[in-house]
């Protein structure tokens, strides 16, 4: 088998996997590797539409997107996470003006949208609903100034561990010898039936780094966004709401009016009161009609929309909730640092506590550019001896009989918006029949996660315990 050494390899090319590359210096080596083709941009990253978060207006401070973001996260918020990330945040965001990219202006300036549970217009976007786009173009330009070396097509099989010390990062016909390793490698929600993401995010490198010997944590905490278009993956942005749209079901009822925040009550609520009305047999439908100029502000919604055949200008949506975003993750300190000395995480499958029990909108993106950028930094100060290690591979992994779909279904129908110990234990007993690969050992530990935490709190209801405990711990898992 090929091997290289390298300073600092980079699992994952979306926003965090590039903020993490671009710290890197001439003197190093660095390496990202990915595991789509080298002209795919795909990533959750790419495909966000609704923006970034920063406290930048006159009226806002960073004090208050620390509370909002607090107050989303149901008790269970990291504070020392939060600050870095409210206050790094906002500095970055003032960095990339400087640096010439272009957020969307009006007639004051930079125009800011409204998200869930902001108590300030922050979010900053660009070209309309294109930011994940615009800004991913942005960095990748960046990187490549640096010396950056692209894998593409490598799908990671094992990362190689010694005296809590990583070694190498092995892929199917080659193994990557490092300094220091850093996952950026995206999410786990296409483990559901219904999901934003791309297909490829099932959390495969969160199952390697677990056997390897790194500690994951909150993997209960799968948020689900409230709008999607019905029998579609399709999102429609938490902006539109910002921008006037409403959430109204079929006896035309405003039903989400009843609640603190209305239709921009935080996402855990607002996707809680969707399921109950589809449960009853409502049909929910999200309604866009009062948006000015919405096929300039929302672009690729627009252009979305008309391929389907549906005039969002004229008339209400018909939408489900999904899979959208994994807050639990790899565990990680304020430095990105793992339990293993000189192996780092940054992003969305990473976990620091910084998101809580349910992620304020908006503050992924923050996320991937402050923890990139902290886990480049700090992982370029390792060294490791040149190890002579020879590599073997302990999983041996077949998916010959295995049907993703099927474990989608018990995901989506066990694991979703509510859960209760019946069918949590129903799921995990189907689950441990089917052939065991990364995804089903992932499955397994976010059901065995989701039946330990007797209670409700965020994005984990259980019908069973709808309660919220007193005392907010996280849940830490370790091989
Ligand atoms: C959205 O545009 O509604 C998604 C934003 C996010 O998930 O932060």
């Amino acid at each position: 088998m090929e091997e290289e050494f390298f300073d600092s390899v980079i699992i994952g090319r979306g926003l965090a996997g590039l903020s993490t590359a671009i710290e890197t210096t001439k003197e190093k080596n660095t390496a990202v590797f990915f595991s789509e083709e080298k002209k795919s941009f795909e990533s959750s990253s790419f495909n966000a539409q609704g923006g970034i978060s920063a406290a930048i207006a006159k009226n806002d401070l960073v004090k208050e997107h620390f509370n909002d973001t607090v107050r989303a996260g149901a008790g269970l918020c990291e504070e020392k996470i939060v600050k870095i990330l409210v206050e790094k945040g906002k500095e970055k965001v003032l960095e990339l003006i400087e640096q010439g990219f272009e957020f969307d202006e009006n007639e004051k300036g930079i125009s800011l949208g409204l998200e869930a549970g902001h108590s300030k217009n922050r979010v900053l976007h660009a070209d309309g609903d294109n930011i994940g786009r615009e800004i991913t173009k942005f960095y990748f330009k960046l990187a490549k100034e640096k010396n950056i070396h692209f894998f593409p097509e490598q799908t990671l099989k094992e990362v190689i561990i010694e005296n809590n010390s990583g070694k190498a990062a092995v892929f199917e016909d080659f193994t990557a010898k490092f300094n220091s390793l850093v996952f950026a490698s995206g999410g786990y929600s296409s483990l559901y039936g219904k999901s934003t993401n791309p297909k490829g995010n099932l959390g495969e490198a969160n199952s390697i780094a677990l056997k390897a010997g790194v500690h994951l944590m909150d993997l209960e905490f799968e948020q689900f966004h409230p709008t999607t278009i019905k029998g579609n993956n399709f999102l429609l942005s938490e902006t539109l709401r910002g921008e006037g749209a409403f959430l109204v079901n079929d006896l035309n009822e405003k039903f989400m009016r009843k609640f603190e925040g209305k239709d921009l009550a935080t996402r855990d609520i607002v996707s809680q009161e969707i399921f109950l009305q589809i449960n009853s047999g409502r049909k929910v439908f999200l309604d866009c009609t009062k948006i000015e100029n919405l096929k300039q502000r929302f672009p690729s919604i627009y252009k979305k929309t008309r391929e389907l055949g549906l005039k969002i200008e004229e008339k209400a949506i018909e939408i489900e909730p999904a899979a959208h975003y994994s807050i639990g993750g790899i565990k990680i300190d304020e430095n990105a640092r793992t339990n293993i000395r000189n192996i780092f995480a940054a992003g969305e499958c990473s976990c620091s506590g910084l998101h809580g029990a349910n992620r304020l909108a908006s503050n992924s993106l923050l996320e991937a550019m402050v923890f990139g950028s902290i886990a480049g930094r700090n992982s370029l100060k390792e060294k490791n001896e040149k190890s002579k290690t020879k590599i073997e591979l302990k999983t041996k992994e077949s998916n010959s009989d295995f049907n993703l779909n099927n474990l989608k279904e018990l995901m989506r129908n066990f694991v979703g918006i509510q859960r209760n110990e019946n069918g949590l234990k129903k799921a995990l007993q189907e689950i441990r029949k089917m052939q065991e690969n990364n995804s089903t050992f992932l499955a397994e530990k976010i059901i065995e996660s989701a039946l330990n935490r007797e209670e409700s709190r965020g994005c984990h209801f259980r019908t069973d315990f709808p309660e919220t405990k007193k005392n907010a711990v996280h849940s830490v898992l370790s091989e």
